[in-house]
C-alpha cells in the first residue's frame, strides 16, 4: 500500500484477556474492543477507525517511583519515636510520619496517600493505612503494600541532632 502505514489487520488480533497476566500486559477497553473486532472473519480496522472509540488509554501507567517531597522546617524530639514504631507529627500545613525502623535510624515520609491524597494513618508499630480506601504502607521504607496505592509514600528529608529530628 504505497504511501500509507499498514492497517490493523485480523492477522494480528491483540490478545483477549491478557489483562488477567499483570500490569505489563495490562489492556485497556479500547484495545480489548479492537482485539475483538479484528478477530471477526473479514473486518480490517484502518489506523483512524481504530483509534475512534471514544475512550481514552493512558499512554504510560502512573511512576511507581518513590519521590522526596519537602516540608516546612520542623523539629521533633526523636525521643517520641521509639525502635519500631511510627508516629504522625505536623509540619506546616503538612502531615509527616516519622518511624524508627533499626536503632538510630530515623525516616520520615509525607502522609499524603499517594492514591488519592488521604491522610495515612499510623495502625501498629510500622503498618500504616489510608482511611479513605483501605491502601496499606510499611513505614521501614514508604513502600506500598496494599492497594489502591500506586507508588510508596515520597519521602521527606531528616536528619538527627542532639536527640532532635528535623524535617524538611
Ligand atoms: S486516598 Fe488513600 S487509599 Fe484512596
Amino acid at each position: 500500500m504505497g504511501g500509507m502505514s499498514e492497517p490493523f489487520s485480523a492477522a494480528t488480533p491483540a490478545p483477549i484477556g491478557a489483562a488477567a497476566s499483570g500490569p505489563a500486559t495490562r489492556v485497556g477497553p479500547c484495545t480489548q474492543r479492537r482485539a475483538v473486532l479484528a478477530a471477526l472473519p473479514g473486518i480490517i480496522l484502518l489506523p483512524g477507525i481504530a483509534s475512534a472509540c471514544g475512550m481514552t488509554e493512558p499512554a504510560q501507567p502512573p511512576s511507581t517511583v518513590q519521590q522526596t517531597t519537602t516540608v516546612p522546617a520542623t523539629t521533633v524530639s526523636a525521643a517520641e519515636i521509639p525502635v519500631g514504631t511510627a508516629k504522625q507529627f505536623k509540619a506546616g500545613d503538612s502531615t509527616v510520619i516519622v518511624a524508627q525502623p533499626a536503632e538510630g535510624e530515623f525516616v520520615a515520609y509525607s502522609a499524603r496517600c499517594t492514591h488519592q491524597g488521604g491522610v495515612v494513618q499510623v495502625i501498629e508499630g510500622m503498618t500504616l493505612r489510608c482511611p479513605l480506601h483501605g491502601a496499606e504502607y510499611d513505614a521501614t521504607d514508604g513502600r506500598n503494600t496494599l492497594a489502591p496505592a500506586p507508588r510508596p509514600l515520597d519521602v521527606v528529608p531528616v536528619s538527627e541532632s542532639g536527640g532532635q529530628l528535623t524535617l524538611g
